[in-house]
């Protein structure tokens, strides 16, 4: 496995890939890895990728002033260890300064699908992701990328910016990975103590619990009672289409439910597709 720290370095080695007729598959993440990466890395080798590079980076600019950066969990060793085991066949590991230069005024914004739900509440989150997300697009060039359900906004804003910016690379959408409990994946749980744990497993019975033909309103009232009856602080709780991500009355199949919340400190986010 190459282990690639300079952005000109990984972007000769897949030009090089490519030159050869190599097929690239990208998978972007902020590290921490657990079985919700382990299993995009799986998706990249089912869909016949010859090259797995894995991004490790937590992009200062995707988080608000009062958010989580300085104390996100980073890993390095153990995320490499993790890499090497599922057959990732490089790691591009960037410092801020390798990603931004201290001048850097370029930024990708998306304006319609980030505007509401996460991107109401974390203003900018989404520029960052998309700025993000497109400087490694053009580092890797990958003729695919993988990303989670469990950010289902994130990949329909990044859809989207491949759409409109034409940048020819497939998005995957890998399903959301859960604990036994069924509580989804995320590197934030690692902030839980146990008690935390067991009252956030509700906001997985939430997205589960709303049935097509209903009114959205109503059900949008019960699960956000759920949620806080359970010692949780609903952020939002919104049944949307899927595509555009506006808000739907009657609920209807294929529509997708997403939770956000307070769980002690932490913030926490899930949704499933009725
Ligand atoms: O989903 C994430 O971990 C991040 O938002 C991403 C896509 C790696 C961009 O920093």
């Amino acid at each position: 496995m190459k282990i690639f720290t300079s952005a000109a370095k990984l972007q000769k080695w897949c030009r090089e890939k490519k030159r050869n007729g190599r097929r690239i598959a990208l998978v972007p993440t902020m590290g921490c890895l657990h079985e919700g990466h382990l299993s995009l890395i799986e998706t990249a080798r089912r869909k016949k990728a010859d090259e797995i590079v894995v991004s490790i980076f937590v992009n200062p600019v995707q988080f608000g002033p009062n958010e989580d950066y300085a104390k996100y969990p980073r890993e390095e060793k153990a995320d490499l260890a993790k890499c090497r085991k599922a057959r990732a066949t490089a790691v591009f590991l960037p410092s801020p300064a390798e990603m931004y230069a201290s001048d850097h005024s370029v930024y990708v914004n998306e304006e319609t699908l980030s505007k509401g739900l996460c991107g109401a509440r974390r203003p900018g989150h989404f520029r960052g992701v998309c700025t993000v997300v497109a400087k490694l697009f053009n580092i890797v060039g990958p003729d695919f990328a993988v990303f989670g359900q469990k950010d289902y906004q994130q990949a329909q804003v990044i859809k989207r910016m491949v759409r409109d910016l034409d940048f020819g690379i497939d998005i995957v959408v890998a399903p959301i990975v859960r604990e036994k409990s069924g509580l989804a994946k995320s590197s934030r749980n690692t902030y839980l103590d146990e008690g935390e744990k067991e009252r956030a497993v509700v906001l997985s019975r939430a997205v589960a619990g709303v049935k097509a033909g209903e009114k959205a309103a109503a059900a949008k009232r019960r699960l956000r009672k759920m949620i806080d009856d359970a010692g949780l602080e609903t952020d939002y709780v919104e049944i949307v289409s899927p595509d555009t991500l506006e808000d739907v009355k009657s609920v209807r199949k294929g529509d997708v439910v997403l939770v956000a919340a307070k769980c002690g400190k932490t913030r926490l986010i899930d949704n499933g597709k009725i």
